[in-house]
């Protein structure tokens, strides 16, 4: 899972919505540390479970970690920021259905689904990764 996020991190860059889906214990906190990590090296990579939003500081943009399992309603989306975060950085989020709307359409979706001992990825919007 870390080595798939490093390369699906290779095809995304700032402005990029990526909604990572899957129920409780899927693997989503543990693809984004994935991401983040190929870019940043091994730092530690908190899942944002309590403060809803992680950011980062990569070289060429910023990067969101969103978990919105605690939100309580989409509007509370706004205050976080999200919305210039979504046209600005590239954004990582967790339980994307809690925001809604503001979840842009052009967003790139990946759900993790527990297969057996391993997970089955499933992708929408990406580019062919091999
Ligand atoms: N192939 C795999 N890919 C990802 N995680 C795996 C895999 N096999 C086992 N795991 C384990 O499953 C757990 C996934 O936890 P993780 O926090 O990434 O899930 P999550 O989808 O973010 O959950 P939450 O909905 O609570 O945020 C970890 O403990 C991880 O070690
Ligand atoms: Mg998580």
């Amino acid at each position: 899972m870390l080595g798939f996020g490093s390369k699906m991190m290779s095809q995304l860059s700032a402005g990029q919505v990526i909604c990572l889906t899957g129920d409780l214990g899927a693997g989503k906190t543990t693809l984004a540390r994935g991401m983040i990590q190929s870019v940043l090296g091994s730092i530690d990579v908190p899942s944002p479970t309590y403060t809803l939003v992680q950011t980062y500081e990569c070289p060429d943009f910023e990067l969101w970690h969103c978990d919105m399992y605690r939100l309580e309603k989409p509007e509370d989306g706004y205050e976080l920021g999200l919305i210039d975060a979504f046209d600005e950085a590239l954004c990582l989020v967790e339980w994307p259905d809690k925001l809604g709307s503001l979840i842009p359409e052009e967003a790139l979706h990946v759900d993790i689904a527990f297969e057996g001992e391993g997970r089955k990825l499933t992708l929408r919007g990406f580019k062919n990764i091999t």
